[in-house]
């Protein structure tokens, strides 16, 4: 594997390509009698959605439109996720669902790509009990789509196009299909150097390979210019940002370059790697009142033998170290982490060392995962793998503790006034609406009928009331209520109309 940097003249070639594929689609699109249509389906982290969001931007510049719920794709592109077992196995269970699909239109395209194409096991699978699926590709190819369908629409054959090579396109021309009208996903690098023995993304996602900043920042402004009140800025370890490329500047730098640019109220970023934070972060955190008030610090484990199997390159002290610093400087901010249970070789007192470091950490909320053998890394050939009744029973006595310590910390908030990031209706009821207070707690709130807004009455319970319209507002809500996950309030006024 290397890294290969794809060139703005490279990059010419894209836009002659999209040029003859839109022609075909036009045509295509008359010989079916309607304007065709894409559905991306996205499995796993922000990383992959940012993906499908330039996947979607490729679909869309060829002339293809969303399909709506109800409507068949007729265009179709899966992109997978490996991170753990059950994530191949959602995939292979869904695809078998789309061949009736592609029966029934015979033009239909299925491509699958993503983390899951790096295991040649799933492409081998694919390619033999799955022949409706008409293209594979890399989580790194992404700018090579349209030749893939050039491939494919030209010569009617298969195309499996997984690369070797680690691409880094570092072009803003790049067309994007921005999924929320609030939030922009900015990745500012790529693959992952740390090689944690239980993990597969180094081996699908490759080298880290940093964006320049100049580009990034220049990204960014245009963001803010558009209108995005939300960023988040993207990697496996954000805290390695640059390492990769000499005199380029620390991610410290590049989150307080971020946070002076005008018109941004929420700067998030994920992920942050404990070994590699430095306190330069958080004071950046404390000085810039734009940069969320959270921080996502996984520390998969609290015993300091299993980190060092793991090789996470930290121990229980220092991770403390970093989570205490963070609660002294930023008190009313919130932690939150990943938490793997039941690690190969994992003893009970281990175990006891995880729910030591969750309760003096009183972490906000976690992620917590039962350990899951990766083919191909390193922690799969260890031979003390913990039996699952052992994993089943460990996980349990740590959710409990860690949904008391989320129910506390939400808890903690109620009675208080908060400004929301709107994001929408909520799953709840179509008169509640949801968003985000500046330090990432999940509110589902009310309007009370009659607050104004743009001068009119809202009446949340007519039926022509349309909460999506609200969505990338700003607003005052009120805390009234904890619930296990999530906090309940009402509406106190809007910021900006
Ligand atoms: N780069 C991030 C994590 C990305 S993967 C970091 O280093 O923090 C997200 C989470 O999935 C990890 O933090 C870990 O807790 C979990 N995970 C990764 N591989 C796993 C495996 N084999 N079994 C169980 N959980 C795993
Ligand atoms: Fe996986 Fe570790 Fe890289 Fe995170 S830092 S992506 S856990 S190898
Ligand atoms: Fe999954 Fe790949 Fe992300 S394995 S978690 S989609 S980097």
């Amino acid at each position: 594997m290397s890294t290969v940097i794809v060139s703005q003249d490279e990059l010419l070639r894209y836009n002659s390509l999209v040029s003859k594929l839109k022609n075909r689609i036009a045509e295509m699109g008359i010989e079916a009698g309607h304007t065709l249509v894409y559905h991306v389906k996205t499995y796993g982290c922000q990383l992959n959605e940012s993906d499908s969001e330039k996947i979607e931007g490729i679909l869309r510049d060829i002339g293809l439109s969303e399909a709506s719920e109800d409507q068949d794709p007729d265009f179709l592109i899966l992109n997978t996720c490996t991170i753990r077992e059950n994530a191949d196995v959602r995939l292979f269970g869904n695809l078998g669902a789309y061949k009736p699909m592609k029966k029934q239109n015979r033009n239909m395209f299925i491509a699958v790509c993503g983390c899951m194409m790096k295991q040649p096991e799933n492409v081998e699978r694919i390619k033999k009990s799955f022949p409706y699926v008409d293209a594979c590709f890399g989580p790194s190819d992404i700018h090579l789509l349209p030749e893939i369908l050039d491939k494919k629409l030209s010569q009617r054959k298969r195309v499996f196009s997984v690369s070797e090579e680690d691409y880094l396109v570092d072009d803003n021309d790049m067309p994007v299909e921005r999924k929320r009208k609030f939030r922009a996903l900015v990745p500012i690098m790529y693959g992952c150097n740390n090689f944690c023995t239980y993990c597969v993304v180094p081996y699908t996602r490759g080298r880290e390979r940093s964006r320049s900043s100049e580009q990034i920042l220049k990204q960014l402004s245009d963001l803010a210019n558009e209108g995005f009140k939300e960023v988040m800025l993207l990697g496996q370890n954000v805290n390695s940002y640059g390492n990769d490329k000499e005199g380029e500047i620390s991610f410290a730098q590049l989150l307080e370059e971020t946070a002076k640019i005008p018109g941004f109220s929420r700067i998030r970023f994920m992920t942050s790697h404990p070994k590699d934070i430095s306190p330069e972060v958080i004071y950046t955190m404390k000085k810039y009142p734009n940069i969320e008030r959270h921080l996502h610090l996984p520390m998969q484990s609290g015993s300091s033998t299993v980190l060092k199997r793991m090789n996470r390159h930290y121990d229980q002290e220092q991770y403390l170290k970093t989570a205490l610093l963070f609660r002294k400087e930023l008190p009313d901010a919130t932690l939150t982490t990943d938490i793997i249970v039941g690690f190969p070789g994992e003893t009970e007192e281990d175990f006891q060392a995880t729910l030591d470091v969750v309760e003096k950490c009183r972490f906000d909320s976690a992620f917590t995962f039962q350990y899951s053998r990766r083919p191909g890394t390193k922690a799969a050939s260890y031979e003390d793998q913990i039996p699952q009744d052992v994993v089943t029973e460990r996980f349990g006595r740590l959710l409990a503790l860690q949904n008391d310590l989320t129910f506390k910390s939400n808890e903690s908030v109620v009675g208080k006034t908060e400004e929301i990031l709107i994001e929408g209706k909520s799953a709840t009821a179509p008169d509640i609406l949801t968003g985000r207070t500046n330090s990432n707690r999940l509110v589902n709130f009310k309007i009370p009928k009659g607050t104004l807004y743009k001068g009119k009455a809202i009446d949340a319970e007519s039926p022509d009331f349309d909460a999506d319209q609200f969505e990338g507002l700003l607003a005052m809500v009120k805390i009234l209520k904890a619930k296990p996950y999530s906090v309940e309030g009402e509406l106190e006024s809007f910021i900006d109309e």
